[in-house]
């Protein structure tokens, strides 16, 4: 099966970087599809732990790693993790960037931070990188992208029409200083040189890889739950994490995807504002973020913690496609008697229902309706295969597998690259 797409299904940091990575090992080519340096991948590997943000988590095995016209990209955080590779010893020349992606330009990190002091009490939570105000430029046609880089004419036109437009908001809305056309225009044409090494077609590259039997990893950042469409909106990101992003955001059609991977935490974290039913009301909250290391890579903010939800991942499985499942964290369970898995919502009206509620009010006052499976108090540190699990802990996996009528292909019990059953 040449083509898999990785897709986090619930909010966020569900271990997607370290599955990618896993997987990477026998891939050619690892693809980013969407989103920019709000992703947080933690990988550990032979010891060692990688913290990339911009970068697909192909790069740590200096596997191909294409970001493609899907991404936003901040200059400054790429070629830091660029540099990042040198020093780590990794070849840079794995990393192609497509020219049609967008960039991070200054003002919309500034947009970003500004809209949300003036959102208040309604604000997003968002990881203030500026990745909304990118999506919404290219989604007006103003954004800057790539290719525009490296011809300083083009350049200096598309910074002075985008600028003219910002700087009005940015001087009355916002009430903060605008930006300078020539200093913004001589720092990104600074990038060219370095950039232009990296830039290449990768929808042509893809579809070679794909032509001649290649194994190809598409790799999505945040989830399924932040999809702009069909995510929990408006606490979303403004790009579109679920599968078929990887088609559009790449440049492949999608009867070239053979495979969908979705990656669920054993329990749920949610980053940011927006309802979150199956949160974890009690002390057992700050249990599982210490005993799951819950915070946030980019931010470092809290991840606020809850039991597993299999209303939102029965819907995770549908709009992905997902064909297969890997469940991670399962040894950060190790320490509850007991386990609550939401099982159904309850709703306003007082009916229950195993699916996700299409109506947002529907959703934000849903309530968990809880089945507790019994825990197993007993680190799996030492579990080699599935059978040497406690029989708790099977059950939990298959209980999972059973709701969601989804067979369960890897079983994440520890952050190194080899902690992983098949
Ligand atoms: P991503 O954004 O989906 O790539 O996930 P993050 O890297 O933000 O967060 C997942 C965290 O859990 C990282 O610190 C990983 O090293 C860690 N991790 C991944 N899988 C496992 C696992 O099975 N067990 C444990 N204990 N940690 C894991
Ligand atoms: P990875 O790839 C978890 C959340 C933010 C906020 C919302 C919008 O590591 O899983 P944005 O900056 O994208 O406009 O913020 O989305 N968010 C994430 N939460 N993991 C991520 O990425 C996230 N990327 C964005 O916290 O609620
Ligand atoms: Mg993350």
């Amino acid at each position: 099966m040449p083509a898999t797409v990785v897709v986090g299904a619930q909010w966020g940091d569900e271990g997607k970087g370290k599955i990618v990575d896993l997987l990477a090992q026998k891939s050619d080519l690892v693809c980013r599809y969407q989103g920019g340096p709000n992703a947080g991948h933690t990988i550990v590997a032979d010891g060692e732990t990688w913290k990339l943000r911009q970068l697909p988590s192909g790069v740590v095995s200096g596997t191909t790693s294409v970001i493609g016209a899907g991404c936003v990209v901040d200059p400054e955080v790429f070629l830091g993790e660029i540099d990042m590779l040198v020093e780590r010893g990794v070849d840079p020349s794995c990393v192609v960037l497509s020219g049609n992606a967008h960039l991070i330009m200054p003002w919309h990190v500034t947009i970003d931070q500004a809209s949300e002091r003036r959102l208040g009490k309604l604000q997003i939570g968002t990881t203030r990188r500026g990745i909304g105000p990118a999506y919404a430029d290219k989604a007006s046609r103003i954004g800057i992208r790539v290719q525009d880089v490296l011809d300083a004419k083009i350049l200096r036109q598309k910074i002075e029409v985008a600028l003219a437009e910002k700087n009005v908001w940015l001087e009355r809305v916002y009430e903060t200083e605008g930006f300078e056309l020539e200093e913004i225009w001589s720092h990104y044409a600074g990038y060219a040189e370095r950039l232009a090494p990296f830039v290449g077609d990768t929808s042509l590259l893809v579809d070679e890889a794909l032509r001649d039997g290649k194994h190809v990893l598409f790799e999505g950042a945040q989830a399924t739950m932040l999809d702009l469409d069909h995510g929990t909106y408006p606490f979303v990101t403004s790009s579109n994490p679920i599968a078929s992003g990887a088609a559009t955001g790449i440049g492949i059609g999608p009867t070239r995807i053979d495979r969908v991977l979705g990656v669920a935490k054993a329990y749920v974290t949610r980053v940011g504002e927006g309802p979150f039913p199956s949160e974890i009301q009690d002390e057992r909250q700050t249990r599982l973020r210490e005993l799951g290391g819950e915070y946030g890579t980019v931010t470092g903010r809290e991840r606020r913690c809850g039991w597993l939800d299999l209303v939102a991942l029965r819907y995770a499985v549908r709009v992905n496609g997902i064909t297969s499942l890997a469940v991670t964290k399962l040894d950060v369970l190790s320490d509850f008697d007991e386990l609550p898995v939401c099982v159904r919502y309850r709703l306003p009206d007082g009916s229950e229902t195993p699916h996700f509620p299409a109506h947002q009010s529907d959703f934000h006052h849903a309530r968990p309706v809880w089945e507790t499976l019994a825990g197993w108090a007993e680190p799996l540190t030492d579990a080699a295969s599935l059978s040497d699990l406690p029989a708790a802990a099977r059950k939990y996996v298959e209980f999972i597998a059973h709701e969601l009528e989804v067979p369960i292909e890897l079983v994440g019990v520890g952050a190194e690259r080899d902690r992983v059953l098949a």
